[in-house]
């Protein structure tokens, strides 16, 4: 297939690495959603079609893999609260062999950076077989996700060349947000109402800038506790939790150390057994309810040995935290609080001579199941 793609697009410039670009450029994608997808007044900018058909359904599927699933745990979150719609996120290639119980009125939604994805695809195939309607979220137009859907949207990214999903991942949860307070507002619920994605969207694009300015800290933090390291943690609660996992597979695929992502209150049911002398384990902390909790965790791990570090939101921001990210709504803090563990990956790569871009046995797009 052919893919358009602008020559400055596809240049990597002044950059050493694919991956280094395509987080700094997080904040432009940010604000072409916010311009493509919601009008002057903040009133979302969605075909009315897609959203009537969404807005029939009882439960929303949402299908994807690695990253782009990762994206989907935070639709669930988006979908549920701003839409009060049950959401349901699945790994495509469990989906498509598992046959879940659907409910009712299923409707699909299919998130893929590339759009070619063998094992979304899969699922695909068997939702048209069954004539349920479905709606991609992709970057690239008239790729196989794309034509084969019921409805598309577009990420607007740009090219993303390096391996490892940075600026995708972002406007997936872009988007997901815009048509979550289109849904919810359809629906009439109060707080779609409230939200304003554009405002909204508009602090992200400052707040990652800010924090991709402060890139040095990040590089001496990687060099010092993660180049050494064997093994890492990201933990967190909630939303947090899923933009854990985000976090340490961003780590693993191009640094090759061994990292998980976990809910932080589960971490003392045995994985603890895992932390050794300077074992480094990063506290993702933005949302009000838990963040005390995930505080004493990672305190407990601390006391076991580890080298604990803390992303965190100003507004919960103590003394001692290591990165402190811009305040923006709880409900779509991953869209800051990913960008420094993109950047501890990047970091951590780079500063062990690895190929950033082109990690060991990966490949940019996975076409077989
Ligand atoms: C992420 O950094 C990965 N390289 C990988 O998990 C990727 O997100 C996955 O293969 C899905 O790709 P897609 O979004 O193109 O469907």
């Amino acid at each position: 297939f052919h893919v358009d793609m602008d020559a400055q697009e596809t240049d990597k410039g002044p950059y050493p690495y694919y991956m280094l670009k395509e987080i700094d450029e997080q904040p432009n994608v940010m604000r072409k959603l916010a311009s493509l997808y919601t009008e002057e007044s903040g009133k979302p900018n969605v075909d009315a079609e897609l959203i009537n058909a969404m807005k029939q359904a009882d439960r929303l599927y949402i299908v994807g893999a690695g990253t782009s699933y990762h994206a989907g745990l935070v639709g669930k979150k988006l979908f549920e609260k701003l839409a009060h719609v049950p959401t349901e996120v699945h790994i495509a290639s469990e989906f498509a062999y598992e046959n879940p119980l659907l409910s009712k009125k299923p409707f699909f939604i299919f998130l893929s950076q590339s759009g070619e994805t063998a094992d979304s695809r899969e699922v695909l195939v068997n939702v048209n077989a069954h004539n349920y309607e479905s709606l991609t979220i992709t970057n690239v137009e008239n790729s196989t996700l794309f034509r084969e859907a019921t409805y598309t949207m577009l990420l607007h990214a740009g090219p993303e060349i390096s391996v490892a999903s940075t600026k995708a991942y972002t406007a997936q949860i872009g988007v997901e947000a815009i048509l979550a307070k289109a849904l919810g507002e359809a629906k009439e619920q109060t707080i779609a109402e409230e939200f304003d994605i554009r405002q909204q969207l508009g602090l992200v694009a400052t707040g990652m800038q800010a924090i991709i300015d402060e890139k040095d800290t990040i590089d001496d933090l990687a060099k010092k506790y993660f180049v050494p390291a064997n093994r890492a943690f990201y933990i967190g609660r909630g939303i947090d939790q899923t933009v854990s996992l985000e976090s340490a597979l961003k780590l693993k695929e191009i640094s090759y150390v061994q990292a998980e992502g976990f809910a932080s209150g589960e971490l003392k049911h045995g994985t603890i057994a895992l932390i050794e002398e300077g074992t480094p384990v990063i506290g993702i902390i933005t949302q009000k309810r838990t963040a005390n909790l995930t505080r004493s965790n990672l305190q407990e791990t601390e006391s076991r040995g580890a080298a604990t570090f803390t992303i965190v939101r100003k507004g919960l921001a103590e003394k001692d935290d290591t990165l402190v990210i811009p305040d923006v709504n709880e409900l779509i803090t991953p869209l800051l609080s990913v960008v420094p563990a993109q950047l501890i990956a990047y970091f951590t790569s780079l500063n062990k001579g690895l190929d950033v871009d082109r990690p060991r046995n990966l490949a940019k797009s996975v076409t077989v199941e």
